[in-house]
């Protein structure tokens, strides 16, 4: 006979009901924010759906075209394949942390000078995982770029653009660690 588990209530039939939405506190952009969230609730759903960070966007919802992609502690990730309920105590960032209308950041001037901007949904995530491998200090060449930047699909074709736009960030930053 199935065991029912011990911290869930029993329906009618034997069948557990769902754990209910609980306080989840969420650092992003240098704010604090409790949410009262359902344990399976995505990062990308609370930013979009709780929060109105509609900078994120939802592609596929399946981990394979970087739209969603945010930063967590200066990583990466594909927001649409983590719970919020994992990230809390750690800094989030999200497009609308980089940078302002006022003052942009590096690679939101660079995307503009090398007209790296099509359609605009893929690009908040590009940023953003450009953002990511600069932090992570491994890429210097186009070809390390290209496939460091390889999780974040441009449907248009704006590949030369974003690739230019990175590298010219890229290059600039190390310059500066040299000096
Ligand atoms: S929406 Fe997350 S990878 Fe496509
Ligand atoms: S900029 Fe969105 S698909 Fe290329």
């Amino acid at each position: 006979m199935p065991q029912q588990p011990t911290n869930a209530p029993a329906r009618a039939g034997g069948v557990a009901a769902p754990p209910s939405a609980g306080p989840v506190h969420l650092t992003i952009n240098g704010q604090q924010h409790t949410l009262q969230l359902a344990p399976w609730t995505t990062l990308l759903d609370a930013l979009r759906e709780y929060l109105n960070l509609t900078g994120t966007k939802k592609g596929c919802d399946h981990g394979q075209c970087g739209a969603c992609t945010v930063l967590v502690d200066g990583r990466r990730i594909n927001s649409c394949l983590s719970l919020a309920v994992m990230h809390e105590g750690e800094e989030i960032t999200t497009i609308e942390g980089l940078g302002t209308t006022e003052s942009l950041h590096p690679l939101q001037q660079a995307f503009i000078d090398h007209d790296a901007f099509q359609c605009g949904y893929c690009t908040p995530g590009q940023i953003c995982s450009a953002q990511g491998l600069i932090n992570e200090s491994k890429a210097r060449t186009e070809d390390e770029i290209r496939e460091l930047m390889s999780g974040n699909v441009c449907r248009c074709g704006a590949y030369v653009g974003i690739l230019n736009a990175v590298k010219e960030v890229v290059d600039k930053q190390s310059l500066e660690h040299r000096r």
